[in-house]
């Protein structure tokens, strides 16, 4: 089995899809703002209070050089901004979560934990500033993509039928 790599913007829904996903197949599952949180025992939050933003993508690209190196049958979310890494393709077939920023935004918001996941973003704290960075990203994500998953308004289990489907012919 090949590699998947769930790419797309903070919030779109990387980290469920991957928790329905590893319920219904073989693939095991990691995240990279995780191994990044354990890497360096703090938050991503806490992590660019202390050391900003360049700090925590070297961190990222730590991860991208190891996922190459060392990671095989594993399904791998990823926080908005990895899909820069450079060796992407190298790791993984890419899959992106896509949805509109609005949808997006409801999907945070209806959460039970609303607040704690807009908090724990310091790139969503300025609405205005976060739609800019999606409107630079979205052209990005898509041209990365191998496969592309609408999200907007599906559940994790009808996502994860559709990925499943969908990377059959990657394997
Ligand atoms: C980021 C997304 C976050 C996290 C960090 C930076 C980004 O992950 O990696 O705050 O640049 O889009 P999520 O996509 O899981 O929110």
């Amino acid at each position: 089995m090949n590699n998947i790599i769930l790419i797309g913007f903070m919030g779109v829904g990387k980290g469920s899809l991957a928790r329905e996903v590893i319920k219904n197949s073989q693939y095991i599952a990691i995240d990279t703002d995780d191994l990044i949180e354990s890497m360096e025992n703090r938050r991503v939050k806490k992590i660019f209070e202390d050391d900003g933003e360049a700090y925590f993508r070297k961190l990222e690209s730590d991860v991208a050089l190891w996922l190459e190196s060392s990671v095989k049958n594993t399904l791998i979310s990823t926080g908005g901004g990895f899909y820069k890494q450079k060796n992407l393709k190298k790791i993984a077939t890419v899959v992106l979560l896509d949805s509109p920023f609005d949808a997006i935004l409801k999907r945070i918001k209806e959460h039970p934990n609303a607040a704690k996941k807009l908090k724990k973003r310091p790139l969503l704290s300025d609405l205005k500033l976060a739609k800019e960075l999606y409107d630079e990203r979205r052209p990005e994500y898509l041209a990365l993509a191998d496969i592309v998953i609408d999200v907007t308004n599906k559940s994790a289990i009808e996502c994860s039928k559709e990925l499943l489907k969908k990377v059959k012919k990657y394997a």
